[in-house]
């Protein structure tokens, strides 16, 4: 999902996940409308990875443990590991035993997504909702993002916000939104080679990535 700021992609991810229902229509997922859907049942199998990356005043391999409380050190190890963030957590001044502070400020909102994304990994949902953070991302944290979502989206369905386009590029499917509205769908060459909504989008992104070759 693409569009400008303000479109309505989180919200659309919003009543993807039932954080809010709309006030008319319905959603389904799969033919089945999500208000039949038991909220706990929904909650295991469809796992959102927010954009604002909020995390619990606690270390960070608690954090990560949030949706499994049951699973130990040895299992959190072998899920960053998987996706490729061993090298970052064990860069960290205590490793897993990082406080990541109140609200989880003391880390970059890139970082926050990434442990976001490794609690989501463990939740090992059928569906991956993820929002990505407007913020900047510096290039080592996104190459680590790219990477984790690669692992963490394999063998599943994912819905992804996309600020970077280069998410978009890599989708089976991209929805563009404009002011509320869904204007456009296809997959990127489709859309990238007409002019439109799209086109315009990925002309900006790639004007004001010009120069930057991690961001290609
Ligand atoms: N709870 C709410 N009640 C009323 N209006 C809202 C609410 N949340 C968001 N909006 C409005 O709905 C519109 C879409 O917001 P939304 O957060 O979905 O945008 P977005 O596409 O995710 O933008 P961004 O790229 O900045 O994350 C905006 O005009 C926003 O101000
Ligand atoms: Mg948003």
């Amino acid at each position: 999902m693409v569009g400008e700021t303000g479109s309505g992609k989180s919200t659309f991810v919003k009543l993807l996940t039932r954080l809010a229902d709309p006030s008319s229509g319905r959603v389904l997922l799969g033919g089945v409308p999500l208000t039949d859907v038991p909220l706990a049942s929904l909650r295991r199998r469809v796992v959102m990875v927010p954009q604002d990356g909020f995390l619990f005043n606690t270390t960070v391999g608690e954090n990560i443990r949030y949706s499994r409380p049951d699973v130990g050190d040895d299992e959190v190890r072998g899920a960053l590991a998987d996706l490729g963030l061993t090298g970052w957590v064990e860069s960290l001044p205590h490793g897993l035993g990082t406080e990541a502070g109140p609200r989880g400020e003391a880390l970059s909102a890139g970082e926050r997504q990434l442990v976001a994304l490794a609690r989501a990994y463990l939740a090992d949902p059928d569906l991956l909702v993820l929002d990505e953070a407007t913020s900047a991302v510096d290039p080592a944290t996104e190459q680590r993002l790219q990477r984790a979502l690669e692992t963490a989206t394999r063998g599943r369905t994912a819905v992804s916000v996309a600020h970077r386009l280069s998410t978009a590029e890599a989708a089976d499917r991209v929805l563009v939104f404009d002011a509320g509205r869904i204007v456009q769908q296809g997959t990127h060459e489709e859309l990238a080679a007409r002019p439109g909504r799209y086109a315009d989008l990925y002309a900006a992104w790639q004007s004001a990535t010009e120069g930057d070759a991690s961001r290609t």
